[in-house]
């Protein structure tokens, strides 16, 4: 059996990137079973002994909106800040930054949309009222010396407008790295994007100024274009993916979000091109198993279908 993939590497990628895991978040904010804060921490834990290292632990949004985050001031709690680990928070507003702060955050992603009608679905509110709502978090963000990252959703297509095009993302993505935004996800909400889309409108921030270093990708599978779309984004110079163990996710906001990249599906890829990501394959499989046991399904990534021995899944810590 082929556990691991043959290294062939392939001219002109990063030797390294660092993936953004964002399964305990992005995963598990759909989720209409509420998984009790135990399992989240424990998720957690799991996470940083498979390697990841930047994990987004959960959401400071308004609790009507995301039940299933309600107790991220208790998870956060829980799973404490060890050195050489990042795990910032999700926060729309004023009230998501000062029950973050008071929780202990100590990095914050603030998020945005390059469309009208999913910051209308998702935020209530308009474009230009996202970034004026996100504008005061990012300052007291910098005064605090708390790092910023941002997403800008709906970037490669919307359930309701359809098309987006590349000049409405350009500037939604000037505006957020104007504020100071230190890291900028471009989110393919709905799984729309194909490897042509993503050259493209990397070249347009490009030519806006907006360096490939200060970007990360944010796929969702949708359409099961997700690694190809890596693979561009790899050729064009960006070395930061999200992705969420076991490719649980979604967001409720947005008709036809499923699942976003699966964190095995990517490392499975980047590791056969010789790509270091510092992740314990093996022990991230069984970590998604586990999971996909707590969430009453199996996990949609394709290589924990492929690897996933159940009868392994003895305690790991
Ligand atoms: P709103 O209903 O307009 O809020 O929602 P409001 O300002 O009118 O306040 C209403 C009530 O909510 C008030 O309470 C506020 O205090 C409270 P009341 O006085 O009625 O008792 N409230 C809050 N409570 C706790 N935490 C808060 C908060 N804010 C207000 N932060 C709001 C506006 C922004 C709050 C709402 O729309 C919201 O929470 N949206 C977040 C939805 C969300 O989490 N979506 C998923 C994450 S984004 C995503 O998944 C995309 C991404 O993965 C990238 C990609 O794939 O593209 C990042
Ligand atoms: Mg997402």
């Amino acid at each position: 059996m082929v556990e691991h993939p043959d290294v062939f590497p392939l001219p002109g990628l990063p030797g390294e990137v660092t993936i953004y895991e964002v399964g305990p978040r992005d995963g598990l904010q759909a989720e209409k079973q509420i998984v009790d804060t135990r399992t989240k921490i424990e998720f957690i834990r799991r996470l940083r002994q498979a390697g990841l290292t930047a994990i987004e632990a959960t959401s400071f949004v308004s609790p009507r909106w995301v039940p299933q985050l309600a107790d991220a001031n208790q998870v956060l709690a829980g799973i404490g800040a060890p050195d050489g680990y990042r795990h910032p928070v999700l926060v729309p507003n004023q009230k998501g930054m000062d029950r973050a702060l008071e929780a202990g955050a100590t990095e914050i992603a603030v998020f945005v949309s390059a469309t009208e009608r999913f910051a209308k679905e998702n935020l209530a509110t308009t474009v230009d009222g996202a970034i004026e709502m996100a504008a005061p978090v990012v300052r007291q963000a910098a005064e605090a010396g708390i790092p910023v990252r941002g997403y800008v959703s709906m970037c490669f297509g919307d359930p309701w407008e359809g098309r987006v095009p590349l000049g409405q993302v350009v500037s939604v993505t000037r505006r957020l790295a104007d504020l100071g935004v230190r890291t900028i996800s471009l989110g393919d909400t709905i799984g729309v994007g194909t490897p042509g889309h993503v050259r493209a409108l990397l070249e347009s921030l490009g030519a806006a100024g907006i360096g490939m270093e200060r970007l990360a990708l944010h796929f969702h599978d949708t359409y099961g274009g997700a690694l190809a779309n890596v693979l561009s984004g790899l050729q064009c110079g960006v070395s930061e993916y999200d992705s969420s163990a076991g490719g649980i996710g979604g967001c409720q906001f947005a008709r036809s979000a499923t699942g976003n990249l699966a964190t095995e599906d990517l490392v499975w890829m980047l590791t056969g091109l010789g790509i270091r990501t510092g992740v314990d394959l093996d022990r991230l499989i069984q970590i998604s198993g586990w999971m996909a046991g707590k969430l009453g399904r199996p996990a949609p990534s394709r290589v924990v279908a492929a690897l996933y021995h159940d009868e392994v899944d003895e305690p790991l810590f």
